[in-house]
């Protein structure tokens, strides 16, 4: 995580960029003028192969996911999700041992172009992992602000409370969370843990966001939370969420794809399609069995 952070550190935006999404209404006066926000972005995948080693984990993998639509992945343990989801912010180069083909392209520029940046990558491409990270000695309102403070972005009193507010309250968090700023991130439950880590990620304003089971570790009610906000920030943000729960994909995302890899062989996408559709008439008898419980 500190890597992560560090990277951010030299991208971060400006000042000016950085508020521009926020929302207006109890704006702090800020000398800046009003910016238009960015669009919603699409990403693209094409033609993705990934190998750790010798070890082919994936094998030229497609997938569009549209702007302002939560894309869920689901299939069976193993089947390289969790690698399909690292490749799409650069992630998977950290590992030693791993190597790739093929494209992700965020709004047509390809992410893994020579003259992009990797850390322009991370900033627009954020990630949320599976176990809640905040720093847990570190106040909320730091944990929140985290991303900032390593980039030397100065930020004024107000400014900082007014990101501080509006992240937590695209988390979700804000109204559980605003008479105790002060107190250790550490000291949340999981739930809160990881809609603090929500706004963490949301206060470097991403572009997409990747979830990577987000809520496997935390009880219905958390989990229902986590969705409700998952459905509000899709509004701000393109959304792609690895999952096993089934039910999470139906009630989220728009959009599915179902990645396998049968034995011996590297994780493909078997079929993907409207959410609805795939789990109502999917076309591909595993899909089927698959979405039916019968394996996996
Ligand atoms: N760091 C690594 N080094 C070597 N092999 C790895 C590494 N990470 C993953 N793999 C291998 O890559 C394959 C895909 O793993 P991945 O974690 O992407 O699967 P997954 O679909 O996310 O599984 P799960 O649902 O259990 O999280 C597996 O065979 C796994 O053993
Ligand atoms: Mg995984």
């Amino acid at each position: 995580m500190t890597d992560q952070l560090t990277d951010v550190t030299r991208v971060l935006p400006s000042p000016r960029s950085l508020f521009a999404r926020l929302p207006r209404r109890s704006a702090p006066a800020l000398d800046l003028p009003p910016a238009e926000p960015e669009p919603l972005a699409s990403l693209e995948a094409r033609d993705i192969s990934a190998w750790f080693g010798d070890h082919q984990v994936l094998d030229r993998v497609s997938l569009t996911m549209p702007a302002g639509v939560i894309t869920s992945l689901i299939g069976p343990s193993g089947c390289g999700k969790s690698t399909f989801l690292r490749i799409l912010n650069r992630m998977h180069e950290l590992v030693p041992s791993a190597s790739l083909a093929g494209e992700v392209l965020i709004d047509g520029q390809d992410i893994y172009n020579a003259d992009r940046k990797l850390v322009e990558a991370r900033k627009s491409i954020g990630m949320v992992f599976q176990k809640p990270n905040p720093f847990p000695a570190m106040s909320i309102y730091d944990n929140v602000l985290a991303g900032l403070k390593l980039t030397g972005t100065h930020a004024d009193r107000d400014q900082r409370d007014f990101l501080v507010e509006s992240c937590l309250t695209k988390a979700g968090l804000w109204k559980e969370v605003k008479d105790r700023l002060r107190a250790p991130g550490g000291g949340l439950s999981g739930g809160q843990q990881q809609r603090l880590c929500i706004a963490r990620s949301l206060a470097v304003t991403p572009r997409v966001l990747l979830m990577d089971e987000p809520c496997s570790a935390l009880d219905p009610t958390s989990t229902r939370v986590i969705e409700e906000t998952m459905l509000e920030l899709v509004n701000d943000v393109t959304i792609v969420i690895v999952t096993h729960n089934m039910q999470q994909a139906q009630r989220v995302s728009t959009q599915c794809a179902f990645f396998l890899a049968a034995q011996g062989t590297p994780g493909a996408i078997v079929e993907h399609g409207d959410t609805e559709a795939m789990f109502s008439e999917p076309i591909d008898a595993r899909t089927f069995d698959y979405v039916n419980g019968r394996f996996g």
